[in-house]
């Protein structure tokens, strides 16, 4: 008997896109990512070695910087960093720093994140940084042996394998990874309670089987999909880490769906896009059980008594505040606060993918766009 597959459908593993397969394959690029570097709640030699923990102890500063996705993931980053080790962090889009005189303190790392490691924007910045007193260069990227991996002194490989879809997926999931590992370290080096960080390397132990509970909330998501498909606009809202989360989910349905969508800190909602919302306007809030909720709360009703329409992914402990508020609830898997950003991320990629299908679009090579951007 002959199976008649093309390579393409082989290739694609039986998924209708390269997106969906990527972001089905998260889980398992989570494990390779973690696979030898986490033993015992510690961050392994095998992962930052000496020398480099020797790098680590110095840092005072930390400048990290990307282009589109991974620009998010140093967003996230951001927030583990300040919040976790107190290292003052900064985080900038590539184009932007290459182009002005950044003020660099003493014993500052410079990161570079990016999946492919050949965008123009980011090698210019890392050849800028070379030149400009940091304490060194360190690099998260998915292409071993890419100009970025070749150039800067430390890379850490993200494990995601090969990533086809223009839109980024389970490489930003696994540039999240690494950068909880990093952070796990420098909670180490900087001596936080042991407590702490057994409990944040638990978190990311535990993370590969909570994403594929998000993946199971496909069916539930495609449904709100065909809501968004008749818009125009969207807006998606987050607070403190979540906000990141956010963007990138607005980013992710421009990109392949063509819908305009706009991500915001909830906070932010009065200081003007409050102006756009009225029962067209599909208001996506990423709302977890956390220390911002009521925050949140508040901000939701805010775009409720405006008639938006609203589509809240929750917890099991967020939904109670939001049941009556919100026309749609998509309740997730309960993580813990650290790997939170990561796992919320899972539904809003579903969703695009989605809203994309039925858009009709070409989901793994939208118009006007490449997977890496090698050029200024
Ligand atoms: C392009 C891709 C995005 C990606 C960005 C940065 O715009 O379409 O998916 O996030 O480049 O790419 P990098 O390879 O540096 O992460």
């Amino acid at each position: 008997k002959t199976v008649n597959l093309s390579s393409d459908a082989l290739s694609k593993d039986g998924f209708a896109h390269y997106m969906l397969k990527e972001i089905h394959e998260q889980p398992t690029a989570v494990a390779n990512t973690i696979a030898g570097r986490l033993y015992n709640d510690q961050v392994c030699k095998y992962f930052i070695d000496e020398p480099i923990a020797d790098i680590l102890k110095k840092v005072k500063n930390i400048h990290i910087i990307a282009c589109g996705t991974s620009y998010h993931a140093g967003l996230v980053a951001r927030y583990w960093l300040e919040a976790i080790t107190q290292i003052p962090t900064q985080v900038e889009i590539a184009s932007e720093y290459r182009y002005r005189k950044p003020v660099v303190p003493d014993d500052t790392l410079f990161l570079t994140i990016s999946q492919s490691g050949e965008t123009a924007d980011s090698l210019a910045a890392l050849r800028f940084a070379k030149t400009a007193g940091y304490l060194s260069t360190f690099a998260v990227c998915n292409v071993a042996n890419s100009s970025l991996d070749r150039e800067t002194d430390v890379c850490f490989l993200t494990h995601a394998g090969p990533e086809i879809g223009v839109a980024s997926t389970k490489a930003l999931t696994t540039q999240l990874t690494v950068l909880a590992l990093l952070t796990l370290k420098l909670a180490e080096i900087k001596g936080v309670d042991p407590a702490v960080r057994t409990n944040l390397a638990k978190q990311l132990r535990t993370l590969p089987g909570i994403i594929n509970q998000s993946l199971m909330l496909n069916d539930q998501i495609e449904v709100i999909a065909r809501q968004i498909v008749r818009r125009d606009h969207a807006l998606f809202l987050g607070r403190g880490v979540h906000y990141p989360i956010a963007l990138e989910g607005a980013l992710k349905l421009k990109e392949i769906s063509y819908i305009h969508a706009e991500g915001y800190p909830a906070g932010e909602l009065k200081h003007g896009p409050l102006a756009l919302v009225d029962e067209n306007m599909p208001v996506i809030a990423v709302c977890p059980n956390d220390e911002l909720l009521e925050k949140l709360e508040s901000n939701i009703e805010e775009v409720r008594a405006r008639g938006g329409e609203l589509y809240a992914f929750v917890d099991h402990k967020s939904k109670h505040g939001l049941a009556n508020r919100v026309n749609h609830l998509i309740e997730l898997e309960a993580s813990g606060s650290f790997t939170s950003p990561i796992v919320f991320n899972v539904p809003l990629q579903l969703l695009s993918y989605h809203v994309a299908v039925l858009r009709g679009t070409d989901v793994d090579q939208p118009r006007n766009l490449a997977k890496s951007v090698t050029v200024e």
